[in-house]
This record gives structure tokens, C-alpha cells and sequence, in this order.
């Protein structure tokens, strides 16, 4: 309980100090963090996986990806602060779900856009605030996605619920030709690929998930 009050503190502290990588005003809530791994924990086959937890924070995504990995899989994570990789670091010595997952987990402190990986991912589990970036970097990072997915492989990345449509609306001039860009990219990827997507409304604030397949 107070280690999850210091990281939502220290979650708002990065908020404040690097709004624009950081994207939210609080962790993920449990259900967030249930839906963005529904998939991963579903799968069906007794054959270890990849998984790949991108822009995990101070981890609330993370804790439920520990809980369900499996003696044989890997888990890569991808994480550009400082201050978040230093928490994530200290939860894998102190949490005993996180201890149990150490020896097959790796953290790497770099843009994922630049993060390179010695084989696909079964599952690229995804919190970035694209909404926030240029809309070159969320072309960029889209084809990151889809480089590190398997084909077959799934996809789960969040976004808070309307957003895109009412910034479209309501803004003017280049933020208009931003978020209409990104809007273009991440719909025609969901138009091709999109296998479902999830209303969490218990979170801050409500968000959708979209889950797609890597093409075959
Ligand atoms: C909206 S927060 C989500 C944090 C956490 N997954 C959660 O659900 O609470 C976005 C996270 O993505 C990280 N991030 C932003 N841009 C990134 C990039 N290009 N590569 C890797 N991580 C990035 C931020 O530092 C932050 O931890």
C-alpha cells in the first residue's frame, strides 16, 4: 500500500517534470492494467513466449506481466526515464513477484524506436502517450511496433478514450494537422489489423485498448 503511494507520487512527479513522455497524470488502475494483458494471459499454448512491455512507468502493467509469465519466457522491457527505470530496478529486488520474474527479465533504458532485438515478440504490450508526440515519432514508432511483433503475434497499446476525435475538433492550425496525422496512421493500422478493442472506464482517465494481430 505505501509503496504504491510513493510510486503514483513519484508517477506525478514525472508528470509534472516531463509531460510530454510521460503523458499521464497517474499509473494505470488494475483494469487498465488487466485488459492490456488479457491476450498474453490467454494464450493457449504450453510454449514459452516473448513479451515485450513498452513505456511500463513504475510498473503497474508490469506487476500483472510478472505474475503471469511462465518458468521458460522472456520479458524484455523498454523504458526511456531514469527515474522510472531506477523504481522498476528496485521493484525487481524487493517484490516477491518481481524477485521470481528477475532472472528472465531485462530492463533497457533507451527510446524504443531505437531498441533493437535479437528475435521477434509474441506480445508487445504498449503505454506510450502517442497523442503527445510528433506525428512523424508515432509513424516511427508504429512501424517499431510491427518490426518487433511475430507475425501472428498480438499487439495491446492504450489511449485515452476520445481524445483524438475532440483535439480534432476543438484545436486549429498545426495541432490540427498533428493529431489528424497521428489519427491517420494509428486508424489505418487498426483498420488493417485490429482484432478488439476494450473500454476500461475505471481508470484516469477512462481509456480504450486496442489489440491488434502482426500480419502473417
Ligand atoms: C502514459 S505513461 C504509462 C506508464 C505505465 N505503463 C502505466 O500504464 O502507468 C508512458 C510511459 O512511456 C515512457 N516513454 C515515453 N516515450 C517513450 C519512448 N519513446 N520509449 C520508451 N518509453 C517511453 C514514459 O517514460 C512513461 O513511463
Amino acid at each position: 500500500m505505501f509503496s504504491a503511494l510513493k510510486n503514483q507520487i513519484a508517477f506525478f512527479g514525472q508528470f509534472r517534470q516531463r509531460f510530454e513522455t510521460t503523458g499521464a497524470i497517474a499509473p494505470s488502475s488494475r483494469f487498465l492494467a488487466r485488459a492490456m494483458t488479457s491476450y498474453f494471459a490467454s494464450r493457449d499454448s504450453a510454449v514459452p513466449v516473448r513479451v515485450l512491455e513498452i513505456g511500463p512507468g513504475t510498473g503497474p502493467v508490469t506487476d500483472r506481466i510478472v505474475r503471469l509469465l511462465r518458468p521458460h519466457d522472456v520479458f524484455d522491457l523498454v523504458e526511456l526515464n531514469a527515474e522510472f527505470v531506477r523504481i522498476l530496478h528496485a521493484r525487481f529486488q524487493s517484490e516477491p513477484s518481481w524477485v521470481s520474474a528477475k532472472a528472465q527479465s531485462t530492463i533497457h533504458q533507451l527510446p524504443v524506436q531505437e531498441f533493437a532485438s535479437e528475435a521477434p515478440y509474441d506480445f508487445v504490450i504498449s503505454g506510450l502517450p502517442l497523442n503527445n508526440f510528433p506525428a512523424e515519432l508515432v509513424t516511427s514508432i508504429a512501424e517499431t511496433y510491427f518490426r518487433l511483433l511475430k507475425p501472428g503475434g498480438v499487439l495491446s497499446y492504450f489511449e485515452y478514450m476520445y481524445v483524438r476525435p475532440i483535439r480534432k475538433v476543438v484545436t486549429r492550425g498545426t495541432e490540427r494537422i498533428r493529431i489528424t496525422a497521428i489519427d491517420a496512421t494509428l486508424q489505418g493500422h487498426c483498420n488493417r489489423c485490429r482484432i478488439r478493442r476494450d473500454n476500461i472506464w475505471l481508470n484516469t482517465p477512462p481509456a480504450w485498448v486496442q489489440h491488434l494481430r502482426g500480419l502473417e
